[in-house]
């Protein structure tokens, strides 16, 4: 009885010595989760993340609101009109730590522009700031913090099997017109169109995929990203050793592996969209979220790429590139609701195409060069003068739905379209003439690709599943859901 008594006596003195303690700490402001935690708060690690997530928006070079720009750890220290927000080792009168937890009017980020910042993550600045606001060891004050922190983020390693179908953003036909490369989650996959098996997974840093073309010398070149986070173009060598196989299928490291991953083209902060190589194979042109078109010279090789010119001409993210035949003009079209076309040589803007009044998916030049054609929102196909001024000579429409991609056969007169209804439709790219709607598949249809030697045409989109179809016949010659050892599929695993 005595030990019962004596032990429920401890026990209340626990939850007593508890609330006491967790009523000090409410009291002095210190957190009990992390007061535990030994480990230094880091700087770029912990609280830059924060920062990045709830005040760059405003506080950065730009945007500078209350004068104070946040995105380099020298900038942050000069602070803004107040001066310094912080008081080394006090974070109750550093207004970098108040302002976060004030119930006054004044708070951060402004109470009307948005969400306060989570308790233990304003708790995670305060013992920071309570550590002595120190920045790590490794990191120059004037760096800026959002390059630090991109560089810094690891790509998470694909699953072996996909939860959820993956949504297709880009495909190419190899080469040798055997296997398609497909876009992924973090990854592109290889599968072969003979057996509709996956052969080869290539982990990228990447997590989408957005445009796929290969070199003539054979490298993938591809641009992508995260979409708000950073955006790529890389060139990658499929053919290079897999660091492992498993299940009979290729794994390669794209992410680290200097023998696959060959060479990042461009590093900027949102996803790039689009590339193209020009018919002769000397030129590659990319773009996307931060609407630069890049021309690279890729005459020695894609890996020894050489910046040529950057062009800004839209006023959008730039979604579709094509160069005309002689390489000589480019054309580009956009979220901006134009198609334009830029002659490469003079460096100029030659003409605007305006008549979709709809962000523009997609968009190629005949191989004179004198005959655009674009698509996109308002699912038509229009065809347009290229010379002199860009006067519509035929819509075409068909899709009931918004087209997302245009593809054009370098040499043949062929033209592909994808769209929203769920077809993908095939072109005469002399006539306009709609020649075949490819069916088969129950989704929006983001992705197209024609085989090299224009006898087969891919296509897929937001539930994984892609259709090859003979051109001959418009039939359907293989059918896979591309993402890997997803059991949902219905064609890969056929229900019992
Ligand atoms: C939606 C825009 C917005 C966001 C997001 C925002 N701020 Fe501010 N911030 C302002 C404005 C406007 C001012 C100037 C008015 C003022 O000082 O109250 C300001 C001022 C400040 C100041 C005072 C600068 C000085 O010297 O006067 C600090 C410190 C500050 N913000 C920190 C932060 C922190 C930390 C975050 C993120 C947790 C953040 N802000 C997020 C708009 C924003």
């Amino acid at each position: 009885m005595a030990r019962l008594r004596s032990q429920s006596w401890c026990i209340l003195c626990a939850v007593t010595a508890m609330t006491v303690a967790a009523l000090t700490m409410f009291l002095i402001g210190q957190p009990t989760a992390n007061a535990q935690d030994k480990k230094a708060v880091s700087f770029i690690n912990d609280v830059a993340p924060i920062f990045k997530e709830s005040c760059f928006a405003c506080h950065d070079a730009k945007k500078r609101n209350g004068k104070l720009d946040m995105t380099t750890f020298e900038k942050l220290r000069e602070g803004g009109a107040n001066g310094d927000p912080i008081v080394e080792g006090k974070a109750d009168e550093s207004e970098l730590y108040t302002l976060l937890v004030t119930h006054e009017r004044r708070r951060m980020p402004p109470r009307d522009k948005g969400e306060a910042v989570a308790p233990a993550k304003a708790a995670l600045i305060a013992r920071w700031i309570n550590e002595g606001a120190k920045l790590d060891p490794d990191i120059d004050p004037k760096a800026d913090l959002v390059k630090e922190l991109r560089v810094r983020w690891r790509p998470p390693v694909p699953p072996l099997a996909y939860k959820f179908p993956v949504i297709i953003n880009a495909m190419t036909f190899t080469p040798d017109d055997k296997q398609l490369v497909i876009g992924g989650h973090h990854e592109l996959t290889v599968w072969d169109i003979e057996t509709g098996k996956l052969v080869k997974r290539i982990r990228t840093r990447a997590e989408r995929a957005y445009a796929l073309a290969f070199a003539p010398d054979g490298k993938l070149v591809m641009a992508g990203g995260r979409p708000g986070q950073e955006g790529d173009v890389r060139v990658f060598d499929l053919n290079a050793p897999p660091a492992q196989v498993v299940d009979g299928v290729a794994m390669l490291n794209g992410v680290d592996d200097p023998k696959v991953m060959l060479k990042q083209l461009v590093d900027t902060e949102d996803s790039m969209l689009c590339l193209a190589i020009s018919p002769d194979g000397r030129r590659l042109a990319a773009s996307g979220c931060d609407r630069i078109v890049r021309v690279w010279d890729i005459s020695q090789g894609v890996v020894q790429a050489r910046l040529e010119q950057t062009i800004e001409n839209h006023a959008d993210w730039v979604f579709a590139l094509a160069f005309s035949g002689d390489g000589k003009l480019l054309a580009s079209a956009g979220r901006d609701k134009t198609a334009k076309v830029w002659d490469l040589e003079s460096k100029e803007s030659i003409l605007t195409f305006p008549d979709h009044q709809a962000p523009v998916y997609g968009v190629t030049l005949s191989a004179d060069g004198k005959l655009g054609t674009s698509a996109g929102a308002d699912r038509n196909l229009r065809r347009w003068n290229a010379v002199n001024q860009a006067k519509q000579v035929k819509a075409i429409g068909g899709h009931g739905d918004e087209i997302f991609r245009l593809v054009a056969h370098p040499k043949q007169p062929l033209l592909v379209t994808a769209s929203a209804d769920k077809t993908v439709r095939l072109w005469d790219a002399n006539s306009g003439n709609n020649l075949k709607t490819l069916q088969g598949l129950n989704d929006h249809v983001y992705a197209a690709a024609i085989s090299a030697n224009g006898q087969l045409v891919a296509g897929g989109g937001y539930d994984g599943e892609v259709r090859v179809w003979n051109v001959a016949d418009g039939k359907v010659i293989r059918a896979f859901n591309a993402s890997p050892g997803y059991a949902g599929s219905s064609v890969q695993a056929p229900k019992q």
